[in-house]
């Protein structure tokens, strides 16, 4: 039976949950904040005196504070401005860089739709990549001065004149320009991520990348061909973006309006499928992937551009022993990414910085022109990277 006790705390937990969902309308972002919620009433499931559960309630809430962030705002490109912010201040292990270039990435587009809020404690700036030069350092921080001009990767705050980055998520620029630093840090993480860390690749492999010609298809292709893929499959909507995927290392370029990559796939690999996917569209592809994918083979979810609901044969998973791995770079703690980063600067900058491998930057906005950026990017008619420039600091 159900006490009224038992009644009275559900109540007190479904009233902080809802003040949780007010804040965070997508689930995925709010689940954190749920299980602290959970946490804290579970913590408390024998107290009986109703003062002092709500005073347990206020307490939920004061916790509940430090995850408080402003809504995310929600736009079309045309709303975009630039406007005036207090400057931010680092704290003792973060540096502030006068922004010359920021990277685009399509995050930025969810983001200004309202669909992807930055994770608590970011700036609610859009912008996760910058390079620039440092202006002013924390207390503890070892490895920067002003005047270094540096690159890295954010939470948020990156579409600005002044942007703060975590000492751990910095490098210094070296040999590269500005604006090919700028393009770096969240495609190469997240390429190196899905290739390396979830796809483990192995020399021999075969290898899927699904939007080939995007920031971080582009990358992908030139981290499998560099770790010995035997061959690269690659999909996109044209003939000059598979031209282009080819340019980078592709040997299988698909075109998904033409043919179904499944067959593709499995024409070239006498029926065997590919060791790794990468992914970024989910919702159609889903069940063609499962499909596509070899005995012991890997699938890196990276987005759902193509829907987020499918309904699916759950046998062939088990049969063949596959692996399906989702990530967000941006939710992963500082620690996680901070590694990534650094082991992208160690063996792969050096490569882009002699041409080996290639940022991709293929466009250049003025940040004045970012609606012509947005629509741009938002149409599909990008190839690799797009930056901006905020001309505020002196270019090479
Ligand atoms: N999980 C993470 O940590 C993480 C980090 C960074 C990026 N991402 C995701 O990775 C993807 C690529 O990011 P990006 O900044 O590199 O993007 P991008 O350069 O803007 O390229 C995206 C490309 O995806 C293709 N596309 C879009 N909608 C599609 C659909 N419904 N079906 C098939 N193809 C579609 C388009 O190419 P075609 O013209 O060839 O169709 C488009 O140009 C994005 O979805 C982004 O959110 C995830």
């Amino acid at each position: 039976m159900v006490s009224a006790h038992t009644r009275y705390v559900c109540r007190l937990y479904k009233q902080a949950l809802n003040t949780a969902y007010d804040w965070y309308p997508n689930r995925l972002l709010s689940r954190p904040i749920m299980l602290q919620i959970r946490a804290h009433f579970e913590a408390n499931r024998n107290e009986s005196n109703p003062i002092r559960l709500q005073q347990i309630l206020r307490e939920t809430e004061d916790e509940l504070q430090k995850y408080k962030h402003p809504l995310p705002y929600k736009c079309d490109a045309t709303q975009l401005y630039i406007g005036k912010t207090e400057r931010p201040v680092p704290k003792p292990n973060e540096i502030l860089v006068k922004v010359a270039y920021f990277g685009m990435n399509r995050m930025d587009i969810s983001q200004r739709e309202g669909k992807y809020p930055p994770p608590p404690g970011a700036s609610i700036l859009l912008g996760v990549e910058i390079s620039g030069v440092v202006e002013e350092i924390g207390k503890d921080v070892t490895q920067y001065t002003p005047g270094d001009r540096v690159f890295g990767l954010m939470g948020g705050g990156g579409y600005a004149e002044y942007a703060i980055i975590n000492e751990g998520l910095a490098a210094k620029v070296g040999n590269l320009s500005l604006d090919t630093a700028a393009a770096i840090p969240e495609v190469w993480c997240t390429a190196y991520q899905a290739i390396h860390y979830i796809g483990g690749i192995k020399q021999g492999d075969d290898v899927l990348i699904h939007a080939g010609a995007s920031g971080v298809g582009s990358a992908a292709i030139q981290l499998a061909k560099r770790a010995g893929a035997k061959r690269i499959f690659v999909t996109a909507s044209t003939k000059e973006k598979l031209g282009y995927c080819v340019g980078l290392g592709a040997t299988h370029p698909i075109n998904y309006k033409e043919e179904k990559f499944v067959d593709a796939v499995h024409s070239a690999t006498a029926g065997r499928g590919v060791d790794i996917i990468v992914d970024f569209i989910a919702g159609n592809y889903f069940n063609d992937n499962i499909k596509a994918l070899a005995i012991d083979g890997r699938m890196s979810m990276q987005a759902v551009l193509g829907g987020s609901k499918v309904e699916t044969e759950l046998g062939p998973i088990i049969f063949k022993r596959l692996k399906i791995e989702g990530s967000t770079l941006r939710s992963r703690s500082v620690e996680y990414q901070s590694k990534l980063f650094q082991t992208v600067c160690q063996e792969i900058v050096p490569d882009i910085e002699s041409g080996v491998l290639s940022a991709n930057v293929k466009k250049t906005f003025n940040w004045e022109n970012i609606y012509d950026a947005h629509i741009y990017m938002e149409s599909n008619s990008n190839f690799g990277k797009i930056v901006v420039s905020t001309a505020s600091v002196n270019k090479e």
